[in-house]
């Protein structure tokens, strides 16, 4: 007999959960996006009646009516609410960053563990067919010395729907700095340091150090025109190079593969996956280092000028 689709809600009503989480979630086999929870009452009423899932303003009735809880809400709201969510054993679809606080972070990843919970935090570039297909080539090859990839976005556009609070007091670093170094970790290994420094119009440079000895040169920006707009990578070596694919634009089918690999754990009881919770906080503790240098060099600009002669 076949059982029954796991029951998600999603937490948020923003942009981004009504393009990319809620048609994801109703349109993945095996799931059902069955309630939604946001702060602003109508608009979760709003998106709640496009499904036909059910609105909620209280969080316990809320998670008490699900198997798992995807969230599209900032970092800062996400962590906390993942954590109670965890500890109420309900599966996890995340957003990146994690978290902000480090704090914050390790007590998801503590709830996780302790609740047996299985959690995805959804890398897009991870979860693109083409994206998996070259991983899977530059993995099996090896040898590789190292990377150089940027991530140039628009979001601080006026006009852009990505141009939210947290992420106009954040910038790149922490919006689409976590995307590239997930992907640079698949594929050249764990980062185990990194050097940062910031430019204008929102610019982090950060320098990694891949476990094996392989370093990646990274820029992100969100302050670039259209016109400048893009995501770029290669890994080189002794044999050449080898460029990622572009990445993609719809989100949907890589949050779909995304929810169903989380489906899929949740089933059969595995907690772990390649980008799950304790990924995402690794991934967020070399950002909130490269947070600490920035910061830093901000403070102590004289002794850089000092350092030049
Ligand atoms: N993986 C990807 O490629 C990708 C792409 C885009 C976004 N994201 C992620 O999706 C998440 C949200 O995206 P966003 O930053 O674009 O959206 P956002 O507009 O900053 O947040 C969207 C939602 O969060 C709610 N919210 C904000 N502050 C809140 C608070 N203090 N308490 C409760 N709810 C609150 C908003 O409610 P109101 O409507 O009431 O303000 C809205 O429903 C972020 O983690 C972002 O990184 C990921």
């Amino acid at each position: 007999m076949a059982s029954l689709p796991l029951r998600f809600g999603l937490v948020g009503t923003g942009y981004w959960a009504r393009i990319a989480h809620a048609p994801a979630l109703a349109s993945t086999e095996d799931i059902e996006l069955a309630a939604v929870w946001g702060r602003d009452r109508q608009a979760a009423a709003d998106l709640a009646a496009v499904h036909d899932a059910t609105p909620y303003e209280d969080m316990a009735a809320f998670l008490a009516a699900v198997d798992g809880v995807a969230f599209a809400v900032p970092p800062d709201v996400q962590a906390p609410i993942a954590t109670a969510a965890a500890r109420a054993g309900k599966h996890l679809l995340l957003e990146k960053p994690l978290a902000i606080s480090e704090a914050e972070a390790d007590d998801l990843v503590e709830a996780v563990t302790q609740g047996q919970v299985a959690s995805v935090v959804f890398f897009t570039l991870r979860f693109q067919a083409p994206m998996r297909a070259w991983l899977a080539d530059v993995t099996a090859r090896g040898g590789w010395t190292g990377s150089v990839a940027s991530w140039f976005g628009s979001s601080m556009l006026e006009s852009s729907p990505f141009n939210t609070p947290w992420r106009r007091e954040k910038g790149a670093l922490w919006d689409v700095a976590p995307h590239v170094v997930s992907l640079l970790w698949a594929a050249l290994g764990p980062v185990t340091a990194v050097t940062a420094d910031a430019g204008m119009a929102d610019v982090s440079h950060l320098i990694l150090h891949h476990e094996g000895g392989a370093t990646s040169a990274v820029t992100v920006s969100q302050g670039a025109g259209e016109t400048a707009a893009g995501f770029e990578a290669f890994v080189w070596g002794g044999s050449g190079r080898s460029a990622a694919p572009a990445g993609a634009t719809d989100p949907l089918p890589p949050l779909r593969t995304a929810l169903a690999e989380l489906a899929a754990n949740a089933r059969s009881g595995r907690t772990d996956h390649p980008c799950d919770a304790r990924f995402g906080r690794d991934v967020g503790r070399v950002i909130a280092e490269a947070q600490r240098q920035i910061d830093q060099r901000r403070i102590d600009p004289r002794r850089q000028a000092e350092a030049l002669g």
